[in-house]
């Protein structure tokens, strides 16, 4: 049996990534692929630490929060049981909320964008994605998504308009510099659920 795809999908938080992969999930197996959908931070020990780093509950520097996310990265890749690598091993499609673009992106604007790519590009054990779904919509249309689903306490660090301002011009600059390099497609996020599926089953 061959590899399975890879397949990555990316954008700020409140464009609706975990929604629109259920739905891709639903129509690649309406078409007979078998699909492990996961995501990033991961439930690995080193996951369950980057939650409580964004939380603010443990501290950390950019730097160090970087090097937690590609330690995850790492773990979500080779895990002998629940790895990515096991599942495109498996024939299976592999759909991810989120990779290496997200730590670019957040991690990158705080601290610096080279070292973040370099030490992904330069580290062995990490796949490479077939296909990167960038979900795209205003960072003032994400607050007001993220608000109105969730308790003010449960609200991450980076989730005010001003951190994703910022986070959303990096997005930018990451996929233009990485433009022969990755294999990217932009999604407009601004929709309904079934309009914004239907562009992701477009671009497949
Ligand atoms: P996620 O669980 O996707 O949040 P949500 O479901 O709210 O979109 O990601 C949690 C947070 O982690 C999100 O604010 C983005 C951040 N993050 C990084 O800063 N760097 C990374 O490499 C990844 C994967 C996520």
């Amino acid at each position: 049996m061959g590899m399975g795809r890879f397949i990555v999908l990316e954008g700020l938080d409140g464009t609706g990534k975990t929604t629109q992969i259920k739905k891709l999930a639903e129509y690649l197996e309406s078409r007979g692929e078998k699909v492990h959908i996961t995501a990033e931070p991961t439930d690995f020990p080193s996951g369950r630490l980057i939650r409580r780093v964004l939380s603010g509950e443990v501290p950390s520097s950019p730097w160090s929060t970087a090097a937690l996310f590609l330690a995850d990265r790492i773990r979500h890749c080779t895990d002998p049981v629940d790895g990515i690598r096991r599942h495109l091993e498996a024939g299976e499609t592999v759909v991810t909320d989120r990779y290496y673009f997200s730590t670019f992106a957040y991690q990158g604007y705080a601290t610096d964008l080279r070292w973040t790519m370099d030490i992904h590009y330069s580290c062995p054990e990490l796949l490479r994605p077939d296909l990167v779904l960038f979900l795209t919509m205003s960072p003032e249309k994400c607050i007001r998504r993220i608000t109105a689903n969730r308790a003010a306490d449960a609200i991450e660090i980076y989730e005010n308009t001003e951190a994703l301002t910022k986070v959303s011009r990096q997005f930018d600059k990451v996929f233009e510099l990485l433009r022969d390099r990755e294999n990217v497609v932009y999604i407009d996020a601004d929709g309904t659920v079934e309009e914004v599926a239907e562009r992701i089953r477009a671009a497949l």
